[in-house]
């Protein structure tokens, strides 16, 4: 059995059983809160971790006490080689889980079910399709839609990510939770979070006060159930009294939800990123190519890892661009 002393526990005890490893920094959406407008630089293909690679720094983790494992990208699904790296990881004792635009998920349902994968997150933000071809600059709603149904027609449990965008689809969250009525799926609505890159501006988040606020509107407190969260969940989840599905709200901005945070993050080169905000990386990738042990820079990582925010623990700290533009582009973090 393993011992507490093997987990990653960082300064403030909190233990890292949770890994993010992003598998491309490519995408095939281009959503502008997450992709920079003019594009980015993208690491030489020999620079990305191949799917061995990807194998031996999970085991490490995995070794170390990680239990859970999330492929972001980027969108993970557009790597060639994805059904090898997922059986691959689905090897080890691991929950396996992905974070997807949902694009090009109906190809992948049977090895989802081969490997394991119960639980799917995918993005959309909203259910208006001229919207979605604006904000993706792609036009693949309607692909998205009818993959959302076909992963509950099979049994996954589906939660939908929802950035929230002031004057941009703010309206639409009465019609996203109306979408829980009948359909057993989770939906999140994220405050809209600074990175490198984004034309991130406090005014054009919209905050869990907020959404709570209009929710109040067409929903009488009585309708309302607060839910338990989960002990190292990011939301805070909600249900309307009868319907099947959930909905919750991910508040990094204005509640961040560090106390309880249990995540590495892994990015496509190969850097570990001991916070989604942290500005320093620690290359595993290069030492692993070396030959060498990656534990003893791991562990170091860990240890240097700030209590809330990478070190942004005020939003007037978290509203200086100077601070947040030290850190990537969200599309080669994967959230
Ligand atoms: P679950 O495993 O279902 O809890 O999903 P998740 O919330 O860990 O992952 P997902 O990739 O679906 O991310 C949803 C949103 O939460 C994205 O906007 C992420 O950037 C954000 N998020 C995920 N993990 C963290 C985290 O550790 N810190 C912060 N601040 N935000 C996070
Ligand atoms: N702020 C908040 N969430 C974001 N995501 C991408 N960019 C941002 C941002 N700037 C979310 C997407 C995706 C998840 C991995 O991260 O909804 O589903
Ligand atoms: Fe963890 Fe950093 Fe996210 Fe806070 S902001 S929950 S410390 S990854």
């Amino acid at each position: 059995m393993k011992t507490n002393k093997s987990i990653l526990t960082d300064t403030f005890g909190r233990e890292h059983t949770y890994l993010r490893i992003s598998l491309t920094e490519r995408c095939n959406l281009r959503c502008s809160y997450c992709m920079p407008e003019e594009g980015i630089f993208l690491s030489p293909k020999s620079h990305i971790m191949t799917y061995n690679e990807v194998y031996t720094i999970a085991k490490t983790f995995v070794d170390k006490g990680v239990t859970k494992i999330r492929l972001t990208g980027g969108e993970p699904l557009i790597r060639k080689d994805i059904p090898i790296i997922l059986k691959k990881l689905a090897s080890l004792p691991v929950e396996l889980t992905i974070t997807t635009n949902a694009v090009l998920v109906d190809r992948f349902i049977a090895t989802f079910k081969t490997c394991g994968i119960k639980n799917i997150n995918l993005s959309l933000d909203t259910l208006d399709k001229k919207k979605f071809n604006h904000i993706t600059r792609r036009n693949y709603f309607e692909k998205v839609f009818e993959n959302i149904q076909l992963l509950v027609k099979n049994g996954f449990t589906v939660k939908i990510n929802t950035v929230l965008i002031k004057g941009f689809n703010d309206n639409e969250i009465v019609d996203f939770i109306a979408l829980t009525k009948d359909l057993p799926i989770s939906i999140r609505f994220i405050e809209f979070m600074p990175f490198d890159g984004n034309n991130w501006n406090i005014s054009k988040m919209v905050s869990y006060n907020e959404v709570m606020q209009q929710l109040s509107v067409f929903y009488s407190d009585e309708r309302i159930e607060k839910l338990q969260d989960a002990s190292n969940d990011t939301a805070k989840n909600y249900r309307i009294y009868g319907f099947k599905g959930t909905f919750a709200i991910i508040s990094s901005v204005t509640s961040p939800f560090c106390d309880s945070c249990n995540r590495l993050r892994l990015t496509a080169n190969g850097r570990l990123k001991n916070c989604l905000f942290s500005s320093t990386e620690s290359d595993l990738l290069t030492l692993l190519r070396a030959g060498k042990s990656i534990e003893p820079i791991i562990e170091k990582a860990v240890n240097a890892k700030f209590k809330v925010r990478g070190g942004m623990d005020t939003l007037k700290k978290l509203q200086q661009p100077k601070l947040h533009s030290q850190n990537r582009s969200m599309i080669t973090i994967g959230g």
